[in-house]
């Protein structure tokens, strides 16, 4: 029997490639998305399999993901641009809470449901130097980190009251087609591809660990093949980090023009930490995955590929 995946904010950047993901190894893909930040294009599936829900309707979401009546549900349906939840935090708790509440509700009671996969991010850790893994104390430090970290409990404590095998991947930062929030990345991409050869930035110095979206999409697929029971934290991340002017240099490098920085105050962030580095030894020794695209094959590819225009709030 084909299995029937259902991923909630599967128009999004990374829920579009899991969904393509998904789709090529043979599911059902099911996607449910308010289309706040996401776009209907981007979600891989006919429109009786797409779902136009706000998972704050609590009625909504039960209903709905009854009738699809998945196997597999995959929740990544959240607001995650930090500037805007520090500006919104409210609304951010409203989704990234209580949206997962619904979502993990619906769950319980649908009665197709066995694996949940549930998106939290490397925003739960603290400060740290050198490569963090699972075991690290978490420590938030804004309202988006708090927030996931609060739905990785919910999470947790779905799993124990229903016995359903749930998985929580912490993405560390994504790049690659499709971008949705005005990230480093994508910024670096709109300006060059724009003509600038003099960029505007925030911050210079912080590093990051940058992991192309179909390397995330891969390793999430081998998650839910890994057959783990209980409830699972695996970091998802290159495992490499990266400066910001380490990225400027790749764009250099696939450009084959040199580009210079200027600081753009309004640019910098005021709580920033400088590293943010994964440890991806669990998720490599138990299920084989290893990533593939590189971050100048990455940047090569955003040279080229359609560019999507800003939506929600970053219109
Ligand atoms: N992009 C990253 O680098 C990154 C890093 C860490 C964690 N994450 C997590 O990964 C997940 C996906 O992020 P993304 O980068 O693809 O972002 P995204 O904004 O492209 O995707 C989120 C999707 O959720 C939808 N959505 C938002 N609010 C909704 C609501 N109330 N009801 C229904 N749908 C709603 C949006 O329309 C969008 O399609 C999120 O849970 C995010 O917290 C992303």
């Amino acid at each position: 029997m084909v299995e029937r995946v259902l991923i909630t904010g599967g128009a999004g950047f990374i829920g579009s490639a899991l969904g393509e993901h998904l789709k090529a190894s043979g599911k059902e893909v099911w996607v449910l998305d308010d289309l706040s930040f996401g776009t209907r294009a981007l979600a891989p599936v006919p429109d009786e399999r797409f779902l136009r829900i706000d998972i704050r309707n609590r009625a909504a979401v039960q209903r709905t993901i009854a009738m699809a009546a998945p196997q597999q549900v995959l929740h990544l349906a959240a607001i995650h641009f930090i500037p805007y939840c520090n500006a919104h935090p409210v609304e951010a708790a409203d989704i990234n809470i209580n949206g997962t509440i619904n979502v993990l509700d619906a769950c319980a009671t649908a009665g197709s449901v066995n694996q949940v996969f549930v998106a939290s991010t490397a925003a739960v850790y603290p400060i740290a130097e050198g490569a963090v893994n699972e075991e690290h104390p978490t420590g938030p430090l804004d309202i988006y980190g708090i927030t996931k970290l609060a739905a990785e409990r919910i999470a947790s404590e779905f799993c124990l009251r229903t016995g359903i095998p749930t998985i929580i991947g912490r993405f560390f930062n994504a790049f690659g087609p499709n971008e949705t929030n005005p990230h480093l990345i994508p910024e670096i991409q709109r300006q060059v591809r724009a003509g600038r050869r003099v960029l505007s930035l925030g911050n210079l110095e912080p590093k990051r660990d940058f992991i192309h979206t179909s390397d995330m999409a891969r390793a999430m697929g081998a998650l839910l093949d890994g057959g783990f029971s209980g409830c699972e934290v695996f970091n998802i991340g290159r495992g490499i980090e990266y400066s910001v002017l380490e990225v400027v240099q790749a764009f250099e490098r696939v450009l084959g023009e040199p580009l210079s920085i200027e600081v753009d105050e309004a640019r910098v962030r005021k709580v920033e930490r400088m590293h943010l580095l994964a440890d991806v030894g669990k998720l490599k020794r138990r299920t084989g995955w290893e990533p593939r695209w590189s971050i100048d094959e990455g940047v090569a590819s955003l040279l080229t590929e359609p560019l999507l225009e800003w939506k929600g709030a970053h219109a």
